[in-house]
């Protein structure tokens, strides 16, 4: 890593391991713009990439066409209304109601480390880890400053960037749009990546190609949702696993979002990427300051893979700082798909009992526990336990289970209400509503306003006196409705527009104010499944709940999309019952556990019910988690095939760092009549090294796997599976 500034150019060159970018200052006036981004470059002076001295460029003494430039520049950060039709990263409203903003160089500075982002997730590391960029811009009619921010790592290839707003003036202004990341590029017959889905469907990759005129996804749900994914890649045609060019944007916000490319008239594209500006209004009074979210920015010469194992090492690394995050963590029972809301404290100890015997190590007692909620209809917001369900009460419950020998956790969903409440009773005027309008139901609850401090306050106090009150060593992190009615008892006319934005930093207020009084808290976020699975929430929890649907066939595509960028040990798994209660599909229990050992691994099920013969394999399955997890937490992931794609199997791979063992996953979804076995190309090992796969006499050399491959016969049956263990020979 190095960022480097060549004063006579007036260029910054910004470098990762394999990739640069580079950005400079053009013109007496000062106009940031961007060179250069992909693979390592020797030199800084690219500046010729910018066309500065090609028409429409004109200088700014002639002033005669400089709409024509402004509309055709690479501008490291647009402004708005001056100029520049395409996508702007700016909007101000000044005290007139005037709208433009233009940016020009005013300073910079280079410095070790990276600083944090205050009340915001953020990628982190120390001096010697890496470095950081901040330009200082400015629009000197609205006094008004804007600071670039670039970081930069030693271990992965990836930028960091955001950017920081100053109200510098004598007057308010209100901040209309903020993006984080802005991008001018050419184009090459490029096309876009996104993922998209629904509730148990999240995270399905996506391809299109890009046409003039822009092309968005988003969220204006309030959270970054199970719809579209606060992510956006835009690669070469040919771009496969292993080959082509590949930029990835991936949000580090869990609210509302715009991920967009615009393809403009001379064909070169604009990626945008930040909070939504639909509904988002911010009030900047003199002297105020608008941190906004974090964008990673990863290019990869080498495909999907590259991209991805960049992702990977960055959250590890850099971005989660759960105690958990390098450990194996206790596999949990969930009595979610057990029992539902069907349950008391004899049912939960049969479980625990059952499951201590498998080799289970902690029961997670799901929804329905509080207030008297038998059903999704009532008691959100009253966090008193149900001793009509409970008897005995929650701690008895919590030692009854620990001198069974298992951990406890508990499910929350702090941050809604149910009409039918106490909470709701009493304080009404806490749920997100607009006056004179009855706010629509979902799931039959509000949502409460965490942009009011003492709803953040006794939100806080619900969730951490019950933690206070036993031994409970995990929290599953619940939020089951996305934000409609969006208006606010607690802001007045002039700050409606920053509830949504307020309502995200009131959760990851809360829930730093949780991991800092219980550091050895194990916190798994989730929303209706995997709709805030997002890099924002997991510098909160290691873990997310990746989708309600546990069928191990869906999860295959969910958990390939979600591995596209996310590592497995973040991935909430768990082997579930059948016939599943999503899609009604039965599936080998074996296979089942496969698929939930690519994540973080655990059970969802009525163990006291489930067949005799399921029951009996879970002690194997606990054994294989055992073995493998520190390499599927730790090592490096190849997607090797799709049965989206291709309709028949799946197969992944997950390589120690060392290369010293892999882990192949292969998962026959559709067994085919009349074919031959398979042969799967194993990549990722050391060429030279020497490798056994367990169970076979015979050794491959490192390249031998990767050129000819292994073979796999043919299965019988649908959703069959095999986990293939290669080990090098010379340890
Ligand atoms: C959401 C979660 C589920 C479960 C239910 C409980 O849907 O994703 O795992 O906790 O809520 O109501």
């Amino acid at each position: 890593m190095n960022i480097l500034y060549d004063e006579t150019g007036r260029l910054f060159k910004i470098d990762t391991q394999h990739t640069s970018y580079v950005l400079g200052i053009v013109d007496e006036e000062g106009f940031p713009g961007h060179a250069y981004y992909g693979p390592i470059l020797e030199d800084i002076d690219v500046a010729y990439c910018m066309r500065i001295a090609e028409p429409p460029f004109v200088p700014s003494q002639n002033n005669r066409d400089r709409g024509c430039f402004l509309d055709t520049f690479p501008t490291e950060f647009p402004g708005n209304g001056v100029g520049d039709y395409r996508e702007s990263a700016i909007e101000i409203a000044d005290g007139n109601g005037n709208r433009a903003v233009q940016l020009f160089y005013k300073s910079h500075r280079i410095y070790p480390g990276k600083p944090k982002k205050e009340g915001l997730p953020a990628t982190f590391g120390t001096d010697a880890e890496c470095m950081t960029l901040e330009i200082v811009t400015q629009d000197p009619v609205l006094d008004l400053e804007v600071i670039l921010f670039y970081s930069v790592f030693a271990d992965t290839d990836a930028i960091a960037r955001s950017v920081r707003v100053v109200n510098r003036g004598k007057e308010s202004i209100q901040l209309e749009k903020i993006m984080s990341a802005s991008l001018d590029m050419d184009n090459d017959n490029y096309k876009m990546l996104t993922l998209h889905g629904s509730w148990a469907r999240e995270r399905q990759m996506e391809w299109r190609s890009i046409g003039h005129g822009r092309q968005s996804v988003g969220s204006v749900r309030g959270e970054s949702s199970h719809q579209e994914h606060p992510f956006l890649a835009v690669a070469s045609e040919n771009c496969t696993q292993t080959a082509g060019d590949v930029w990835g944007f991936h949000f580090v916000y869990s609210g509302n979002f715009l991920a967009q490319v615009e393809r403009n008239q001379f064909d070169s594209l604009r990626i945008s990427m930040g909070i939504h500006p639909g509904g988002f209004s911010y009030e900047l009074k003199p002297g105020d300051v608008f941190e906004a979210p974090e964008v990673i920015m990863v290019y990869s010469a080498e495909g999907l893979g590259a991209m991805s194992r960049a992702y990977h090492d960055l959250y590890r690394n850099h971005l989660i700082r759960s105690p958990y995050k390098d450990r194996k963590r206790p596999i949990l029972i969930n009595n979610w798909e057990a029992t539902y809301f069907d349950f008391d404290t004899d049912k939960l100890l049969a479980i625990a009992a059952e499951a201590k015997k498998a080799g289970i190590e902690m029961l997670v007692m799901d929804d329905g526990w509080f207030g008297h909620r038998n059903d999704d209809n009532s008691s959100l917001g009253d966090w008193q336990v149900n001793e009509e369900k409970l008897s005995g009460g929650l701690k008895y419950l919590v030692d009854q289970v620990n001198a069974i020998g298992l951990k406890f956790g508990i499910w929350f969903e702090p941050e809604m209400v149910s009409p039918d409440s106490d909470l709701y009773r009493q304080h009404p005027d806490w749920a997100i509503a607009v006056p004179n309008r009855v706010p629509c139901r979902l799931r039959n609850q509000y949502v409460l306003d965490l942009s009011r401090p003492e709803v953040v306050d006794y939100v806080y106090e619900c969730v951490a006196s019950v933690l206070r009150s036993a031994n409970i060593e995990y929290v599953k992190w619940d939020m089951n409705r996305q934000l409609t009615d969006v208006g606010s008892g607690y802001l007045d006319n002039k700050h409606q527009g920053e509830l949504m934005h307020r309502y995200v930093l009131g959760v990851y207020a809360l829930q730093e104010r949780l991991i800092t009084e219980f550091p050895n808290l194990l916190l798994e976020n989730c929303s209706g499944g995997g709709a805030r699975f997002d890099p924002g929430m997991l510098y909160y929890s290691p873990q997310i709940w990746c989708s309600d649907d546990t069928d191990a066939v869906e999860r295959l595509g969910i958990q390939e999309g979600t591995a596209l960028l996310y590592p497995l040990s973040t991935i909430g798994a768990h082997v579930s019952d059948c016939p599943n209660h999503t899609v009604g599909r039965v599936t080998p229990f074996e296979t089942r556990g496969h698929v939930a050992l690519a994540g973080t691994f655990g059970y969802e099920l009525d163990i006291t019910r489930i067949p005799q013969e399921d029951r009996d394999m879970i002690p194997g399955q606990v054994e294989l988690y055992h073995k493998y997890n520190d390499l599927i937490r730790r090592g490096d992931y190849y997607r090797i095939a799709s049965y989206r794609d291709n309709h028949f199997y799946d197969c992944y791979e997950v390589v120690a760092k060392d290369r010293s063992e892999a882990l192949l996953f292969y998962i026959q979804v559709m067994n085919r009549p009349n074919y031959h076995s398979r042969i799967i190309k194993v990549p990722g090992l050391d060429d030279t090294r020497r490798y056994r796969v367990e169970g076979e006499e015979r050794t491959y050399a490192g390249s031998t796997l990767r050129n000819a491959g292994l073979v796999i016969p043919n299965m019988w049956g649908d959703f069959q599976s095999k986990l293939i263990h290669i080990v090098a020979t010379d340890l």
